[in-house]
């Protein structure tokens, strides 16, 4: 049996580094896809033969549609994306009176459109795949049943949306056999989540991949923390 093929969007630094090394340590075929850094992935290639590196910028149609064609030309199909790739900007955490509106299309761009994106041009190299499964990493900001923030607008929006975008997903894409997750990966020691944070990127990682490879059923519940505990949406 071909080994399974997973695309990671963000796949240079943070949980989605963690979730790269940790797959190909399993065995599977990663296609990490790479915005800006990706001196760590580069690291890996000489030990895993199943990595590939490919320049993937959310944001853009061409860099999409190219990593579509890498992807296609090296695989024919894909069995897992994680659409990984997330931003949370300096003036999030303003309060209303400094809430800055022109950086929340900047920050849907990435968080919310760029998975529409990847799912899009992806969808026919998916249903080659199997066992077609779409995570999309959401986060417990997304949540507003769980909400008592006061402000973080543009992030906490944008992971409410995606939470939508993944229950239409598995409405429109269930009874063509796919599974569609929107995961809370913790607060994770990344980048994003600084060094006070509560677990390491590989906790997080471990979690993610358990959850993954669970044998899921079509109508299993879809938002979940790395720890297979539901979150209300
Ligand atoms: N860390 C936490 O505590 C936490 C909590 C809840 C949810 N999350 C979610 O978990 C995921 C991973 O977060 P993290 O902590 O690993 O974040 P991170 O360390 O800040 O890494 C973010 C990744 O996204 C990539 N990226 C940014 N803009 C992109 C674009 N336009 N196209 C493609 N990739 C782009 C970055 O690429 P470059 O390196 O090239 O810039 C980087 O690889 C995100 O979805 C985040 O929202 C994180």
């Amino acid at each position: 049996m071909l080994a399974q093929s997973v695309l990671i969007t963000g796949a240079g630094r943070g949980v989605g580094l963690c979730l790269t090394k940790k797959l190909l340590e399993l065995g599977f075929t990663v296609f990490a896809g790479c915005y800006r850094v990706e001196e760590h992935l580069k690291g890996l290639t000489a030990s895993f033969p199943g990595l590939q590196i490919i320049p993937l910028d959310v944001t853009s149609d061409s860099s999409v549609l190219s990593a579509v064609d890498l992807v296609s030309k090296a695989a024919g199909g894909l069995d897992i994306l994680i659409n990984n790739a997330a931003v949370h900007l300096d003036t999030t955490m303003n309060l209303l009176e400094d809430v800055v509106l022109d950086d929340i299309p900047k920050t849907f761009a990435i968080n919310t459109i760029g998975p529409l994106r990847v799912t899009k041009y992806f969808l026919p190299l998916l249903l080659q795949g199997a066992p077609k499964t779409i995570v999309n990493i959401s986060s417990e900001a997304g949540s507003i049943g769980d909400c008592t923030r006061r402000g973080e607008y543009d992030y906490t929006m944008s992971k409410a949306a995606l939470n939508m975008q993944s229950k239409i997903l598995q409405n429109y894409l269930k009874p063509k056999g796919f599974k569609i997750l929107a995961l809370h990966p913790g607060w994770v020691r990344t980048d994003m989540g600084g060094p006070n944070a509560d677990i390491s990127p590989q906790e997080s990682a471990d979690g993610i991949i358990k959850l993954i490879l669970r044998d899921w059923k079509p109508d299993d519940g879809i938002f979940f923390d790395y720890q297979g505990k539901e979150l209300p949406w």
